[in-house]
């Protein structure tokens, strides 16, 4: 179960409340996560089936490992309320969902390679080539990227082929050159550059690709399983966009100011580094006040779906307001 409780509160830069999440808005995403991510995990566990004792059982095992080690589920929770809001059947929208986490999986596990980031440690658990080898390592994630595909193409999802196809575009751009990856190799680069080299558009640019490729590929994701008009398309990229954005400041800002035990992860490496990142910067309540800024500027885009589009909301929120 993800634990969402402990949020700090505060007033945002245009004096909505958003910070401060009520208990009962606490409990009423929880239920919601632990659902979909209950889901996702049935899901994943039909697709990556624990197999006897053959030569590919070590490499099952090291996926199963990373997908099963917990994790927010963000990224599946934003397809399934984005289809939500848009009235889609939740059977499809389910198997996009566990194909993004596979893929964010994947992603994670090659960002703590030690050619990587270097890290041991990630959703509180060692990371898979600490667990298992390198070797095996850069193979569980290969295999888990390839399987995403493996996922959307496949009848089951969609039985209109146009509508796989376009899945897998959709997702071949959020995580190729111009997505993910690209915006891995940019901060790879950045972390070798002068931190003055550093502003925050170039910052922004960087990000956007790093991590909110991802973000803004869940809400599309369910409009391509949907349909979506212009208005609802713009209001649900804009949303995307700025949570995308204002999610990776908080993991700067957590990586300075959070505890491992919370994160589950490595803290204080940024810095480390001297790395160029939101919170070095803008500071670490000057990158807050950015991240509530941009989640205020995100509630205004679904705030004419009014009900419907209630968890997305508080997902904004929790995108701030999160410990960990
Ligand atoms: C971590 O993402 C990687 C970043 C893009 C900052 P999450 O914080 O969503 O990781 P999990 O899935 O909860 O482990
Ligand atoms: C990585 O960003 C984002 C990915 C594309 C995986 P970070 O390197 O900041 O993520 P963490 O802090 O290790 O989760
Ligand atoms: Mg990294
Ligand atoms: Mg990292
Ligand atoms: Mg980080």
């Amino acid at each position: 179960m993800v634990e969402m409780t402990s949020i700090p509160g505060g007033k945002s830069t245009n004096g909505m409340l958003l910070a401060a999440m009520q208990a009962e808005e606490v409990r009423e995403l929880e239920e919601y996560v632990t659902a979909i991510s209950a889901s996702v995990e049935e899901e994943m566990d039909r697709i990556l089936p624990q197999t006897e004792e053959t030569d590919e059982s070590r490499l099952f095992e090291a996926m199963r490992y990373s997908v099963f080690a917990g994790g927010k589920r963000l990224r599946p929770v934003l397809v399934m309320a984005t289809n939500d809001l848009l009235r889609g059947k939740r059977p499809r929208a389910l198997r996009v969902a566990t194909a993004m986490e596979m893929l964010h999986t994947y992603s994670l596990i090659h960002d703590d390679l030690p050619c990587m980031d270097d890290d041991d440690l990630r959703r509180g658990k060692p990371t898979n080539h600490k667990m298992f080898d390198e070797a095996t390592a850069v193979l569980a994630g290969d295999a888990l990227l390839t399987q995403t595909f493996e996922v959307l193409s496949d009848r089951a999802t969609h039985t209109d082929s146009a509508v796989r196809c376009e899945l897998v575009s959709l997702f071949a751009r959020a995580a190729g050159p111009l997505g993910m990856v690209g915006g891995q190799m940019m901060d790879i680069i950045a972390e070798n550059r002068p931190i003055e080299s550093m502003d925050q558009g170039a910052l922004a640019r960087l990000q956007r690709k790093k991590t909110g490729a991802l973000f803004s590929a869940c809400c599309e994701a369910a409009m391509v399983l949907n349909g979506a008009s212009r208005e609802e398309h713009h209001r649900l990229t804009s949303y995307a966009r700025n949570i995308g954005l204002a999610f990776q400041m908080v993991d700067d800002v957590l990586d300075e100011v959070g505890t491992e035990a919370d994160m589950g992860k490595a803290v204080g490496k940024d810095a480390d580094l001297g790395k160029a990142t939101f919170a070095s910067l803008l500071g670490v309540e000057g990158a807050r006040k950015q991240a509530e800024f941009l989640c205020s500027q995100a509630i205004q885009f679904i705030q004419p779906f009014g009900k419907d589009a209630r968890i997305l909301e508080l997902l904004a929120r929790f995108v701030v307001a999160r410990g960990h």
